[in-house]
């Protein structure tokens, strides 16, 4: 099993999940930006679940050469890396702030899931589920550049889903709406509106092995975003949201 963005707490909420239910893998390569981080999870699962894990440094930040992963071979790809940076008020006009939102969400990304797509089609087996974002579905003024990266993001998903379907590779797409992670430490969230990472886990464990194409993390996001993409956009335009 591979894992992107390995210290999001929802990524190890899913590999707990996963080992619980007793599949085995012959190694977890945990790719992370932040190596010593992970160390301490990689360690639980060998002393818990006596799971072999490898640890491999991704930053989707800087170029990467994939062939530097031709030794790995998979079924199953998780990801998990994300990065919201500032909102619109404070990092709309900020550089730094909009590169790296959209070159970890999107730019950056989809060359890396692209490799490990490749290698699934050529073997014609496996799964490749990515956490997007309801962000995607419609731009908002609060953050439209995460928002944009996310649905550039969904949309590459969905066309890989379909590409690779032929191929016996399945694409799970997974948009929650607000999680209690790091990423929304400190923000006011609806209690009612925002989910666990185990939690999401679950969800996501249960889409995975149902084959669902794409899965709202709380059902209730899918009448919430079915209400923000029908607003009409001449009263959108005027709502601050
Ligand atoms: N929390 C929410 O309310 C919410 C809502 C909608 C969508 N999402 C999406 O859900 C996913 C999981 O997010 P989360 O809530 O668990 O937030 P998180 O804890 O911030 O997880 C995101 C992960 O992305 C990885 N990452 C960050 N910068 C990176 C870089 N330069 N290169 C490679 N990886 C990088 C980090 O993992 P490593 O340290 O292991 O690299 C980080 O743990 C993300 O895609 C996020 O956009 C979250």
């Amino acid at each position: 099993m591979i894992v992107f963005g390995s210290n999001s707490e929802v990524a190890q909420s899913f590999v707990e999940k996963i080992l619980t239910e007793g599949e085995k893998f012959e190694t977890i390569y945990l790719f992370t930006s932040s190596v010593e981080a992970i160390e301490k999870f990689a360690k639980h699962l060998e002393v818990k679940y006596l799971q072999h894990s490898e640890v491999i440094a991704l930053d989707l930040m800087h170029p990467l050469d994939n062939s530097q992963w031709d030794y790995i071979q998979s079924n199953l790809l998780f990801c998990a890396t994300g990065y919201l940076g500032l909102g619109t008020e404070e990092g709309l006009y900020n550089e730094k702030n909009v590169q790296k939102i959209i070159q970890i969400n999107y730019a950056g990304l989809i060359p890396v899931l692209n490799y490990f797509a490749q290698k699934m089609e050529r073997n014609r087996q496996g799964t490749i589920i990515v956490l997007s974002s309801v962000a995607g579905e419609r731009g908002r003024q609060s953050n439209f550049i995460y928002g944009s990266a996310k649905a550039g993001l969904t949309a590459y998903l969905s066309g890989l889903r379909n590409y690779l379907f032929s191929k016996k590779v399945h694409v799970l797409t997974v948009k929650p709406g607000f999680m209690a992670t790091k990423m929304t430490d400190g923000m006011p969230l609806n209690p009612a509106l925002t989910a666990s990472p185990m939690q999401a886990a679950q969800v996501i464990y249960r889409a995975y092995k149902s084959k669902k194409n794409q899965v709202y993390v709380l059902p209730i996001w899918r009448w919430i975003m079915l209400v923000i993409r029908n607003i009409p956009e001449f009263i959108f335009k005027k709502l601050k949201l």
